[in-house]
């Protein structure tokens, strides 16, 4: 099985994740051992906190694409994460804050816990100025709970859950809220999240098989590869 990660800190020099040129190249190297092959680097767009990125983000992806030249079956793409705050909408309309594909998705994450009702404030405003915000790692806000994911879902917002937390690696509220999600099939992505090799590595194939066993194969293709091919990448054999 191969997967699609469209979420991940493996670009150096960037945000929290990756910090040389190495260890991007070491975490790309165990994405495709964990059978990534459709691959979006998601770097934090949060100039607060890791200033104004998009040219370090640019060297760093060209140093990426070189290297996986090896690996003539994956296919890179950049965009960003999104930390939400009010003058962000002017950042995503000038695209100095790079959007998922070629369509108007926006990877978009909040404090964790952020107010459940600035959370919505937020979304809105978004889909609003006509985007379509994947909120990221939704199992995640301490404050959301499923009725309110729910209706978000029905308003227009796609929902990614992180590959680690089915399994705990997140805390006790991201485990519970991602089976919830899960069951009421109301994710649209899995992905890493990856920040390093250690304590946050790509990880996809336990909780590929975990999602297949609990949930079925179809849904667990679809929202680990399937769903994230089809709105993003250029279709190849899988
Ligand atoms: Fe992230």
């Amino acid at each position: 099985m191969t997967f699609a990660d469209i979420h991940c800190h493996a670009l150096y020099n960037v945000d929290d994740g990756a910090s040389t040129p190495e260890m991007m190249e070491q975490m790309l190297d165990a994405e495709y051992a964990e059978g990534v092959r459709y691959l979006c680097f998601t770097p934090h767009y949060h100039p607060g906190y890791y200033g104004y990125n998009e040219i370090r983000a640019e060297e760093a992806f060209a140093r990426a694409v070189a290297y996986c030249e090896k690996y003539p079956d994956m296919q890179l793409m950049l965009a960003n994460e999104l930390h939400y705050s009010p003058e962000c909408l002017t950042w995503v309309k000038n695209k100095t804050c790079r959007r998922l594909g070629k369509k108007r998705c926006v990877l978009v994450d909040f404090r964790e816990n952020e107010e459940a009702n600035e959370i919505v404030k937020g979304l809105s405003r978004l889909i609003n100025a006509g985007y379509v915000p994947i909120l990221a790692h939704a199992e995640r806000y301490l404050k959301l709970d499923l009725s309110v994911l729910t209706v978000l879902k029905q308003d227009g917002i796609l929902i990614q859950v992180n590959s680690g937390s089915c399994f705990g690696d997140f805390g006790f509220h991201a485990r519970g809220m991602s089976k919830k999600l899960l069951s009421q099939k109301l994710v649209d992505f899995v992905s890493t999240d990856a920040h390093n090799l250690k304590n946050r590595p790509p990880q996809f194939q336990k909780c590929y098989q975990y999602i297949a066993k609990k949930y079925g194969t179809e849904y667990a293709d679809h929202i680990c590869r399937d769903h994230a091919v089809n709105r993003f990448f250029e279709k190849k054999g899988s």
